[in-house]
């Protein structure tokens, strides 16, 4: 669904977003990954320890440890909603693509930030709509048109074409995102947009 999304490009905004994390990462921290899914994240860091990756999916897991066979990563299953981790426990916490599907994000942010380390650093990377009006509408109508039908024809599978479409239109803005994560506690340290916003990564910081 990624590569259709962004046309093979979220490999290249997932190599970018590595590289940030890595400049604030310390080899003898803790990086969890949530909605780790098939494991691309530890897949592009070129670290081998310390790793933990949580999904709600096993069969997830499954193919990211048959990906990442060379890495120690401690795998659990479960939600965001619900860390099974103590806290203050992790520097870095990741999430590419999977705060869209978090069922309460005031809830999964609370958690999140509980299981950070003070200074520790929470990375989200997020689709989202672009901010220029010309490029807004049609995308919209890519996201509510094109995509389904193009889902339905790769893949049989127009509901979940359709889900991923109405997931990112309803998805919060730029602003309202980040005054939810403020208002959980966390500081604002950059946004960095892809294609006007279309693709956004948003790095904030345990105070
Ligand atoms: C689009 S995939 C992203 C996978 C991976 N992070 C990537 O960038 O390739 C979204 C993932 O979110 C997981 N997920 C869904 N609801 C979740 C929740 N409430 N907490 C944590 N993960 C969740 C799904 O199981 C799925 O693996």
């Amino acid at each position: 669904m990624n590569d259709i999304m962004s046309l093979g490009i979220h490999r290249l905004w997932k190599k970018y977003f590595v590289d940030l994390v890595l400049s604030k990462h310390n080899d003898n921290e803790k990086i969890l990954d949530i909605a780790s899914g098939s494991g691309d994240i530890f897949n592009l860091l070129p670290i081998s320890k310390n790793l933990y990756a949580l999904d709600p999916v096993s069969e997830m897991h499954n193919i990211s440890r048959k990906k990442n066979n060379s890495k120690k990563i401690n795998y659990k299953v479960g939600y965001a909603e619900n860390l099974p981790y103590k806290k203050n426990f992790f520097k870095i916490i990741t999430c590419t693509y999977g705060v869209r599907n978090f069922k309460n994000r005031k809830i999964g942010f609370s958690e999140i930030y509980r299981c950070l380390k003070k200074n520790g650093y929470f990375f989200i990377m997020e689709f989202g709509i672009p901010k220029r009006n010309l490029l807004k509408s049609s995308y919209k109508n890519f996201l509510k048109y094109v995509l389904p039908f193009t889902g339905s024809i790769i893949s049989n599978d127009r509901y979940s074409y359709k889900y991923l479409a109405d997931s990112i239109i309803s998805f919060p803005s730029q602003n309202n995102l980040l005054e939810e994560l403020i208002n959980t506690g966390f500081f604002h340290i950059k946004t960095i947009d892809f294609i006007s916003g279309a693709n956004s990564i948003y790095i904030v910081q345990k105070k």
